[in-house]
């Protein structure tokens, strides 16, 4: 099995990696990354010499790379994961969006469909696309959960992105009749978190007492899973899921973000030995985010009765672990806070 994974070296995509390279070592690896800002390849330093990785530098907007690359690789199977995914940088620049998660998953798929029709057709092929809940918009019925029936209602530039990324994978599935596997996860946290998202971005200010921004009054709700958890369903789903299925993937483990920071500040607290209170003076409120989407909760029945998934870890201990992780990782977060991690790596492989 020759697999690429595209967007390796970022938070998730580090983590599915790390996981296939260690437990299908018979596979052969790739990791295509165009090393964006949230692209770095420290994530995977304690795999990048295993024997079955290879790291390529590669942008999924340029369809001749990609096409070229195929050619070259013949791969069979796909991952895609590498996606512009923060939602504040959207509203600031929804074209990037456009160009890296529209644009790119079609020169990705064409690139994937053309290789395989040449050299063989689709048996024993397959092209996983990874999203998001967030294509399903907002729930505002507190009784409400995203099946993989809800309709799409996307609100924010990156989950319309996301969302067009997703018809095209469905309608290449439909009209070439491509092996495609879809799956929408929750919001993840956990280690090598890039420190825009909510959860890492109050760790590292709680430790260095920075004002914690709270979005209006930190009333929105978010559905958390633990990364690592998402890399086993993104596991399971590439080798159990139907093909032309979707899979809704979360951990049913819904937090108001003013709780959820209040949680993070007591932990830091305890950790850093501080008084219990401290932290949770830095709490500021700030204004909302435009379009600000109220409540995410994923309905995972499927994947749990069709593919065994079940998260492994509870919230807490997942928090704890992950803050245990940034405060026995100060360089790496020194090093992206900084923007240190980019020009060490840009220049390692300028002249890919
Ligand atoms: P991330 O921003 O941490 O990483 C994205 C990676 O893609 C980076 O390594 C970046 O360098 C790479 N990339 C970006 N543009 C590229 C391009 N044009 N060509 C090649 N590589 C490019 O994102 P993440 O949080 O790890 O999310 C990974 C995927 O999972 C995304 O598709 C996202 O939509 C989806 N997802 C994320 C979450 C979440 O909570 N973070 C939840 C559900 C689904
Ligand atoms: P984020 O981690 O950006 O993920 P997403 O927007 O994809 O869900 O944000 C999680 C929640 O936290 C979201 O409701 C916005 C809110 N938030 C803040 O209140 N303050 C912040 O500084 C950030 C980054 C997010």
């Amino acid at each position: 099995m020759k697999l690429l994974i595209t967007g390796g070296a970022g938070f998730i995509g580090s983590h599915v990696v790390r996981l296939f390279v260690t437990k299908y070592p018979e596979y052969q690896i790739y990791n295509l990354d165009a090393l964006t800002y949230a692209g770095n390849l420290a994530n995977l330093s304690d795999i990048e010499n295993a024997p079955n990785y290879t790291f390529i530098k590669g942008d999924i907007t340029d369809a001749k790379f990609l096409e070229d690359m195929f050619a070259e690789l013949s791969f069979d199977g796909v991952i895609h994961l590498a996606a512009e995914s923060h939602v504040d940088r959207s509203i600031t620049d929804p074209m990037s969006f456009v160009m890296t998660n529209v644009v790119g998953t079609v020169n990705l798929l064409n690139a994937a469909k053309n290789s395989w029709v040449s050299t063989g057709g689709f048996d024993g092929k397959r092209f996983y696309h990874v999203s998001t809940d967030e294509v399903y918009g907002s729930l505002h019925n507190p009784e409400d959960f995203f099946t993989e029936e809800t309709a799409y209602d996307p609100q924010s530039p990156y989950s319309a992105s996301k969302a067009a990324s997703d018809h095209f994978v469905r309608a290449y599935g439909n009209t070439y009749k491509m092996p495609v596997v879809l799956s929408n996860c929750s919001n993840n946290y956990g280690p090598n978190h890039f420190p825009e998202k909510l959860i890492p971005l109050m760790i590292h200010n709680i430790q260095t007492n920075k004002p914690l921004p709270v979005y209006g009054k930190g009333e929105n709700v978010r559905d958390w899973l633990f990364v690592v958890d998402h890399a086993r369903a993104i596991d399971a789903v590439f080798h159990k899921g139907k093909l032309g299925e979707t899979y809704n993937i979360g951990g049913f483990n819904e937090w108001k973000n003013l709780d959820l920071v209040h949680l993070l500040c007591q932990i830091m607290d305890r950790k850093l030995g501080r008084p219990e209170g401290t932290s949770a003076q830095l709490i500021t409120y700030v204004t909302d985010r435009a379009g600000h989407d109220l409540r995410y909760a994923i309905d995972a029945n499927k994947i749990m009765n069709e593919l065994g998934w079940q998260p492994s870890l509870q919230f807490e201990e997942g928090l704890e672990k992950t803050v245990d992780w940034f405060l026995a990782n100060q360089t790496w977060l020194e090093n992206v806070t900084s923007g240190a991690y980019q020009s060490y790596y840009k220049g390692m492989y300028a002249n890919r």
